[in-house]
Formats: C-alpha cells, sequence, structure tokens
C-alpha cells in the first residue's frame, strides 16, 4: 500500500532521476538514518539489514552496504568477506576499510566513529556480509544449518546476492567484484566459481561479475605449509644453519613431515617462532593491559623500533594480544576446522573489544536493522557456534578456471604475515604457469615504494604490500586504497 507522501516522493524522485541519478528504489526499511557514536553527516547512504536465504529454516544472512561516495550510479559494487572460518565481516568494517574509524571510547564507554578517509566506500560500493549463518549476525532457526562447509557456504552466498540485487536493480549494471582475506582465499573462488555458472546458465539476475581479490588467503595445503619455513629464514627468524638443516631433512617440503629428524628440526623452527606475533611479526603480540605497560616501560629498544609494524591508521584502536590462532605449519586440511576454542585460544593477539562493545549495544544494533542479542546471541568477531568442514580441495583449481574464463584477478599479500605468509602465495600464483606479462617490480603510492608485483597472462597480479600483516588495509589503509581502486579501474598498479 502507498501512502500519499511516499507516492508523491516517489514521484518527485522520477522526475528528479531523469536528469540527475538514477532512481535508487533500494528497500527504504533499510536504510540506516543514524548510528550510535557517530556524528557527522553520513557522507553516503548505508543499508543494512537481512536477506533470508531459507525460508522453511529460517536461515538468514546480515549484510551492511555502503553506497560509493564516488560514483555510485557508475562505481564497481563489491563484497566483501573475512575469512575464519567463523569470523564477522565487521572485522573488515572496524578494523580495515569501512566507512568509519571507530576511536575507543575511555573506560569502556561507547566508541566515537569518524570518517575514514581511505574507506573503500571512496571509490565502490561495498557490501559487508556475515557468512555463513551462525556467524557475525546472520543466524538460522533450524540449528543444523550451523554443521556447514565450503560448498554449502559459497551456495548459500550466492543465493544471497541473487536476492539482494533483486532488492537493489538499480546496482545490477555496476561491475562487480568479489574480495575478502584469509579464509576468504576459500570463500572468494568458491563463490566466484558459482557466481560464474550462474551466469553461463542465464541464472536471473545476471551479475555484471568482472572479476575477484584475495588478501593472505588460504589456498592449497602444500603451497600454503610450504611457505612457513622460507618465509621465516628470509626474515631473520631462523638462522642460517637451522635453513639448512630443516631443508635436507625434509627436502624442502614442509607441509606434512614424516621423516623424524625433519619433524625434530621442524620443532625446533616452531620453537623459535612460537612468541611472535603471527599476524604481524614486527608487531608485539601482548597478553593482558597489564603485560603490554609492563613490556613498553621495560623494553630498552629505541622508541623507534618499538613502533615497527604499527599501524598508520589515523586512530589505532586493536591492541594486540598474546596467543595464536593456526598453530604454526597447520595449514588448512581436507575435512573439518577446528575452531578457535579448540586451537585453544581466543582469536590470538587480536583485540576486538571496539568492535564487540558497538555491536552488541543495543541501540546500535536497532539503528543497523540487527536482531537483538535476546534473539540471537552476542556478537563475536570469530565464533565456534559452527562445525565448518574444508571440501572444496585446493583453490588452485578454482582460479585456473576463473581466470581462463577471463576475470580479473588480484593475490595480494602483506609480506610480514606469519599466518598465510606471501612466500606460499607468490609460489602458487607461479605455478599456474601463466606467462609472465608484467615482470616483478616494485609498485608506488606517491614516490614510495608500497610494496613488488608480478603480473601474468590471463590477468592474473601478485602483489605485495611493504611492512603489511594479515589484515593489510588496517595497517597500511593508504596503501591498500591505491591498490584497490587501481585494480578495480583494470589500471596497472
Ligand atoms: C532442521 O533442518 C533439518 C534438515 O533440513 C530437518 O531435518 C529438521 O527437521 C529441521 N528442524 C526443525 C526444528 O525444523
Ligand atoms: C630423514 O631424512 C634425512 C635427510 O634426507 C636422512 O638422512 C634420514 O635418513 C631420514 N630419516 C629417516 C628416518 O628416514
Ligand atoms: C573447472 O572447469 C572444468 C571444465 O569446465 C570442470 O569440469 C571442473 O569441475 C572445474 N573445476 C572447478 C574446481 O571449478
Ligand atoms: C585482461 O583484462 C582486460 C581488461 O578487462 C581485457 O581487455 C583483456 O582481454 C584481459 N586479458 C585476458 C588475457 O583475459
Amino acid at each position: 500500500m502507498f501512502g500519499f507522501v511516499s507516492l508523491v516522493s516517489a514521484v518527485i524522485l522520477l522526475l528528479l532521476s531523469s536528469c540527475v541519478d538514477p532512481l535508487f528504489s533500494a528497500p527504504e526499511s533499510a536504510l540506516i538514518s543514524e548510528l550510535p557514536g557517530f556524528n557527522g553527516i553520513f557522507p553516503s547512504n548505508h543499508y543494512a539489514g537481512y536477506v533470508t536465504i531459507d525460508e522453511s529454516h529460517g536461515r538468514n544472512l546480515y549484510y551492511y552496504f555502503v553506497v560509493s561516495e564516488g560514483k555510485p550510479a557508475e562505481d564497481p559494487v563489491v563484497l566483501w568477506l573475512n575469512g575464519g572460518p567463523g569470523c564477522s565481516s565487521f572485522d573488515g568494517f572496524v578494523y580495515e576499510h569501512g566507512p568509519f574509524n571507530f576511536e575507543k571510547g575511555v573506560s569502556g564507554s561507547m566508541p566515537k566513529l569518524h570518517l575514514n578517509p581511505y574507506s573503500w566506500s571512496k571509490v565502490s560500493s561495498v557490501i559487508y556480509l556475515d557468512s555463513p549463518a551462525g556467524v557475525g549476525l546472520s543466524y538460522s532457526l533450524n540449528k543444523s544449518d550451523y554443521h556447514t562447509g565450503d560448498l554449502k557456504t559459497a551456495a548459500d552466498t550466492h543465493l544471497f546476492l541473487l536476492e539482494w540485487f533483486k532488492q537493489y536493480p538499480e546496482f545490477l549494471g555496476n561491475p562487480f567484484f568479489i574480495a575478502g582475506e584469509s579464509y576468504a582465499g576459500v570463500y572468494v573462488p568458491t563463490l566466484a566459481a558459482e557466481v560464474a555458472k550462474g551466469i553461463e546458465d542465464g541464472l536471473k539476475p545476471i551479475l555484471n561479475f568482472k572479476g575477484y581479490m584475495v588478501g593472505n588467503g588460504v589456498t592449497d595445503t602444500e603451497y600454503d605449509g610450504n611457505a612457513l619455513v622460507p618465509f621465516a629464514h628470509g626474515m631473520a627468524l631462523i638462522s642460517d644453519e637451522l635453513f639448512q638443516e630443516v631443508y635436507t631433512a625434509c627436502k624442502g617440503s614442509y607441509w606434512n613431515p614424516t621423516n623424524l629428524s625433519c619433524q625434530d628440526k621442524l620443532a625446533r623452527v616452531d620453537w623459535e617462532l612460537d612468541n611472535l606475533n603471527i599476524y604481524d611479526i614486527l608487531e608485539p603480540c601482548y597478553h593482558s593491559p597489564e603485560i603490554r605497560s609492563a613490556i613498553s616501560y621495560q623494553s630498552r629498544l629505541p622508541s623507534t623500533f618499538r613502533r615497527l609494524g604499527e599501524t598508520d591508521r589515523p586512530l589505532p584502536v586493536r591492541a594486540r594480544m598474546f596467543g595464536r590462532s593456526w598453530p604454526l605449519r597447520a595449514p588448512v586440511r581436507d575435512g573439518r576446522v577446528p575452531t578457535w576454542i579448540e586451537l585453544g585460544s581466543r582469536v590470538p593477539c587480536t583485540d576486538d573489544e571496539v568492535a564487540t562493545l558497538w555491536l552488541n549495544n543495543e541501540a546500535v544494533r536497532k539503528s543497523i536493522h540487527a536482531q537483538p542479542i535476546e534473539q540471537i546471541g552476542k556478537w563475536e568477531i570469530c565464533t565456534g557456534n559452527i562445525e565448518f568442514y574444508h571440501d572444496a580441495g585446493s583453490m588452485i583449481p578454482y582460479h585456473k578456471n576463473l581466470t581462463l574464463k577471463g576475470y580479473r584477478s588480484l593475490i595480494f599479500s602483506g609480506d610480514h604475515d606469519m599466518c598465510v605468509p606471501y612466500t606460499g602465495s607468490e609460489a602458487w600464483t607461479r605455478s599456474l604457469g601463466y606467462q609472465v606479462t608484467d615482470e616483478w617490480r616494485p609498485w608506488y603510492l606517491g614516490d614510495q615504494i608500497a610494496g613488488y608485483t608480478q603480473g601474468y597472462d590471463h590477468n592474473i597480479t601478485f602483489l605485495t604490500i611493504k611492512g603489511a600483516g594479515h589484515t593489510v588495509p588496517e595497517y597500511k589503509p593508504a596503501e591498500a586504497l591505491a591498490f584497490y581502486s587501481r585494480f578495480l579501474n583494470g589500471a596497472s598498479i
């Protein structure tokens, strides 16, 4: 039923649309009108809510959609996925490339939100999706859905996209990209394969899918599993002698050691790396506020060294804490992926305080159209509530198929990440056997080298970001926005 006012405004909008902007028919009920902690003017429209992908189960995926602050009618639409499995894409929204920088409140009060000058919404519209159901603010009324895996997650996310573009048809013609990080190294290519197949099968609506991006992405048990030892050697974390010994004992293959002396040497490597921050070897990794202050107090390091690896975000709010995620050299293998709790820790070195406070505030939940805590429980940055199976195998055949179909791809790596080290991503991209079309060279932001890149035939590019850790835009926001916009534009990076 249309009320008078909305009819009048619809007519006005229609009139306007013919000469100014295209008519945005996005669901009005999803529009966000205010956000606790933010007192400024929204630089573009934000929408958020649920898309039901299975009525009978009550399976609902939550999205937060930031319209481009540039030219929304033309700019690409990018789906962003954090990994885990089990981690919420609010990690990206709050800590990496979202429209706001969150300023920590004093003694546990609510954070203040400031506009992020390096938001990816400067050059694209971004959909932050919590996936699969059970993660972040997404949920199902039938808990059997929390037993899931790569293939079901990709199929569900594809359903989400089809339904989402039905609700936001004005964005259907924009170039569409899929991007993500870490375990999304599996989500992105598996979803891209579904999307590509949907397009081939003529599934409506037809998505204008152009390509994808993966950052420090889990890809292949063997390549990722063999990446750590050469990384540790190159980064001066293990000695030349130990490297020679472990190389000889393991014959250069570390991912599945059977030889006892190889296992022995690898244990020594692990021991030497044990207390590093796995997400950025330059950064300290802290237990708790007490230890944090004790360390900085006692540190004999010059202050410039103490600051190595710190983020250059204007408001760095994420302190780092002690602990680890994937045990070292435990690449993602076929079958059930252990939960964070089973790995014996919370998400390591990662403080999620600001996001946890904000997303578990009922006024915030209401304003971002999320279910209240009593309905779906507390928001956690990474959940142990889902039972997740890695059932899609290596991603290399996916990348082969997608690139041969003409989709563009960017495989980027923060070069100081030890969780999914760049050495593995560099090796598997090279292993595709495509001709090098842009030989290894530095890439720049302004007059500074921001990292290195090698481009291949079939539009697959490998790129490092110098000095960045696992979550690249968190450490290097300006560099990240630079390569992101160049890639989306189809420009050389
Ligand atoms: C949940 O889904 C499973 C699988 O479809 C079904 O067997 C079961 O009956 C459902 N449970 C409820 C409570 O609807
Ligand atoms: C393990 O590998 C080393 C080096 O190749 C070799 O000398 C040794 O005999 C092997 N040990 C076993 C138990 O196979
Ligand atoms: C790649 O494409 C081939 C041929 O279309 C298909 O048989 C195969 O299943 C695809 N593999 C993946 C992983 O998508
Ligand atoms: C690479 O991408 C460009 C721009 O989208 C396109 O014109 C070109 O055909 C692609 N090359 C290959 C080998 O797919």
